[in-house]
């Protein structure tokens, strides 16, 4: 793969409070459309599985600033053999049927049928605005197992042949895409894959600039990102890949042709910065970090909700991840984070969090953020 080249600024380079002086205004859409949908601003927030349950989206929603929200993948397959044998849907489903819109719910599978079938009920019985195609993910299960997500970028045709399927299911519902630029560096197939997306009707193609076989190291490549927009004539581009601040996400704009922007990693401990970011791009100033109190009082929620859901075991469980994805990059962390990781009930993570959440230290732009374990592998299942 050639070269990270990108020439997003340093990572201190978006602090709160900031006004961005900019000598032109960023070259950036106030909204864009997918299909009948519109997303304003044209930020996206990165499906990620294992993080963007509901209580997620509702701490994102709070704050505001993004123009698309995503649940986790879902599985296609296991969602309509359900259609079968009756249940609960999916526990990654959480909220969907409720919850605000524009709201985009992924599914993976590689049988045209299989996810027209999960698109078509997405579309009409939970009425969800967006369905979007996983053709990025990496991991064994997924990508080996399965033969589904990445691997299916090895073959453009065969990608169109399932985006045709899932658009006609859920019309007029649109379908978007991700991808990334390709199965191995030697095999970058982004902009082939981009136009069989595009001519099967999809409404958006998502560039996540890794390849599968990078998993998360290296930088993404947004040089590449910019070089699958050469191969769509008609639909959005919407770039991925290590945005953490305002500043990077105003340089992507000026700087790559992409017509939108999504945000995964970063935004997981701090649900405020697509506000941050909005904020940013219409020139305005950007909004503080909340302060070390009001983020403990922000973690502590975030608890309740997932509480409320998962119970205290479960729950407990599944917040040792978020804890850490808030307090990563304040002074202190590192200490908080191996507390943190050893609570079994409630109690426990609620008074860990009243003695050693970090106090201070601002976390805007500070890439050694993505330390979460799970969060910089990608582990997709937890
Ligand atoms: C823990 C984790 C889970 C992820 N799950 C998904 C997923 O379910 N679907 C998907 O398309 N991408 C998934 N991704 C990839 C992200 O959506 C995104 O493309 C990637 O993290 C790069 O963006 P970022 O640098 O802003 O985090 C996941 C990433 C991580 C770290």
């Amino acid at each position: 793969m050639a070269e990270a080249k990108t020439e997003l600024p340093g990572p201190c380079g978006g602090g709160g409070g900031d006004r961005f002086e900019t000598a032109s205004p960023p070259r950036v859409a106030r909204r864009l459309m997918l299909g009948p949908v519109p997303i304003e601003p044209p930020l996206f927030q990165a499906p990620m599985a294992g993080f963007t349950n509901y209580a997620y989206r509702q701490m994102v929603r709070q704050f505001g600033g993004v123009g698309l929200l995503a649940t986790e993948m879902v599985c296609a397959r296991s969602f309509v053999c359900q259609d079968a044998c009756p249940a609960d849907p999916p526990e990654r489903l959480w909220g969907v049927l409720d919850e605000p819109r524009p709201l985009a719910v992924q599914i993976w599978d590689n049988d045209p049928q299989i996810l027209a079938q999960a698109g078509a009920r997405l579309a009409e019985e939970f009425r969800v605005s967006v369905v979007d195609l996983n053709f990025g993910c990496p991991v064994p299960r997924v990508a080996q197992r399965a033969q589904s997500g990445s691997y299916l970028l090895k073959d453009p045709e065969r990608v169109g042949r399932l985006v045709e399927c899932v658009v006609r299911a859920c019309h007029p519902t649109p379908v978007t895409a991700k991808i990334r630029l390709g199965c191995r560096p030697d095999q970058i197939t982004g902009g082939q894959v981009a136009e069989a997306v595009e001519q099967a009707g999809a409404a958006a193609l998502t560039v996540h600039g890794r390849t599968a076989q990078d998993l998360f190291r290296g930088q993404a490549d947004w040089e590449r990102i910019a070089a699958v927009k050469s191969h769509l004539r008609r639909i959005p581009l919407i770039g991925n890949g290590d945005l953490d601040s305002p500043a990077k996400a105003v340089a992507a704009f000026r700087q790559y042709p992409v017509d939108g922007l999504m945000i995964g990693r970063a935004a997981l401990g701090r649900p405020w910065l697509f506000r941050q970011i909005q904020a940013a791009l219409q020139g305005q100033t950007v909004p503080e970090e909340p302060a070390g109190p009001q983020q403990r009082q922000l973690l502590l929620l975030h608890f309740e909700r997932v509480l409320q859901r998962f119970g205290p075991e479960k729950g407990t469980m599944l917040m040792r991840k978020y804890a850490c994805c808030y307090a990563q990059g304040l002074r202190g962390a590192r200490q908080f984070r191996g507390q943190v990781a050893r609570v079994a009930s409630p109690d426990d993570f609620r008074d860990v969090v009243a003695h050693a959440f970090p106090r201070g230290g601002s976390k805007i732009g500070e890439t050694e953020s993505l330390q979460n374990k799970d969060a910089q592998t990608g582990r997709y299942c937890s």
